[in-house]
């Protein structure tokens, strides 16, 4: 205990020395990032050690911990930061030049965790900024993406992340998550070949079991393709028989969680079971329907929100870190990626409030019925 002891007060002292020397701009930028690199080191092993653990831990196997610019992140597989803000970088009308100066803008701003996928046709811009960034390097940023549904069937889901990675200009991935837990008929490598529906545009799906998919993502991990592998759009049930059946668990599930829809008990179960929450749509997708989701004009919520100097937005992705998880914004303004990596803990009542109050309006916003045709309603509300 001593040995650790010793290590916080280490962990503190470099943490107050790592403060002032945001004030001295003359130090170079290779002794900086070595000095963020010692202090991270540092509190990633406390974080480890056992003696800590029964106090540090908030569920069996997932830790929070507050990076450097005061952001929580959970360390996955005992080892990989994963920042609880990230950027989300679903595309949508935002151009490829758009999505590669937000991942600028992010990156000079501390994000540290990108999440992309195949099908948001992102990975190119996401790569090249990271790759361009003239301070921050490889290793220092988290980034997601994720396995199509036409890619199940074993045999393509090798050439997929393959494709991914070219796409990154990467050699490896820190975390590929199965996009949703349906399978579509293979139709080719293309982004044409991925979306084809029928008529009424609607997919069918295939029956490609879960389980085989998820061995062909394990081989991925053994192989070095990937870090890490995780799920998206599972559901208790879903979560259930993957954990029963697989070889390597599912450090992540990324779902769609806000105020308006918070999906308490799929968040308390994977965090019983040690599976970070990745919440996509934090802010309620403002847009996609052509307006804000309606709790944000609550006037109870903007009351809150002043309480703790917040924007509403910012209130929501605050609301998501508190309760323990990771929220993945998606911005190409520049101001709103700088004000949505600010975060403020709030208390316990006031999630409780946030959380009466957007289940008035509940709403889920990614349907997958809406979007993909009733073959994939795999969440059973239609
Ligand atoms: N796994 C999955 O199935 C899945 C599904 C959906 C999304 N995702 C991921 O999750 C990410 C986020 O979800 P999302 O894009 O659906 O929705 P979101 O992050 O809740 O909302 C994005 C929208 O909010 C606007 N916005 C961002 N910050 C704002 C602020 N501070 N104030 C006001 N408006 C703000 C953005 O506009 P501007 O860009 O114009 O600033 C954009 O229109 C996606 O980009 C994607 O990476 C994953």
């Amino acid at each position: 205990m001593d040995d650790i002891k010793q290590k916080l007060g280490r962990h503190h002292r470099r943490r107050r020395h790592f403060y002032r020397r945001r004030q001295c701009r003359s130090r170079s930028i290779v002794e900086r990032k070595k000095m963020k690199r010692q202090l991270l080191d540092c509190v990633a092993a406390v974080s480890n050690s056992p003696c800590l653990s029964s106090s540090y831990h908030f569920y069996p196997t997932i830790i929070t911990l507050t990076m450097a610019a005061d952001i929580p992140y959970s360390l996955l597989d005992g080892k990989y930061k994963f920042p609880h803000i990230g950027l989300g970088t679903f595309k949508g009308h935002s151009g490829d030049s758009e999505v590669y100066e937000a991942t600028k803008v992010a990156l000079d701003n501390g994000y540290r965790h990108i999440d992309t996928a195949h099908v948001y046709q992102t990975e190119k811009a996401v790569g090249k900024a990271i790759r361009d960034h003239p301070t921050v390097t490889r290793d220092e940023v988290f980034v997601v993406s994720k396995l199509w549904q036409t890619f199940h069937q074993p045999e393509h889901v090798q050439p997929a992340i393959n494709l991914t990675l070219q796409n990154l200009g990467f050699e490896s991935l820190d975390l590929y998550l199965m996009h949703w837990p349906m399978a579509w008929e293979f139709k080719g490598y293309e982004f044409e070949d991925m979306r084809r529906c029928d008529a009424q545009g609607h997919i069918e799906c295939v029956d490609v079991p879960v389980i085989d998919t998820w061995r062909a993502m394990e081989k991925l991990v053994e192989n070095g393709s990937t870090k890490l592998i995780g799920v998206s759009n599972f559901t208790i049930p879903m979560l259930e028989q993957l954990l029963a059946e697989c070889k390597i668990k599912p450090v992540v599930n990324e779902i769609e969680v806000h105020p308006s829809f918070p999906q308490t008990e799929l968040v308390e179960y994977c965090q019983q079971k040690g599976i970070v929450v990745s919440a996509y749509s934090p802010l309620g997708n403002p847009g996609y329907r052509g307006n804000n989701i309606p709790v944000i004009d609550e006037p109870k919520i903007i009351e809150i929100a002043k309480k703790y100097n917040l924007s509403p937005q910012q209130l929501f992705l605050s609301y998501g870190v508190s309760r323990g998880y990771a929220v993945i914004p998606k911005s190409v303004t520049p101001s709103r990626i700088k004000d949505n990596i600010h975060y403020v803990k709030i208390a316990d009542e006031d999630i409780k409030e946030i959380t009466e109050i957007g289940l008035r309006h509940k709403i889920r916003t990614c349907d997958p019925v809406e979007m993909f045709g009733p073959a994939n309603d795999i969440f059973g509300e239609h």
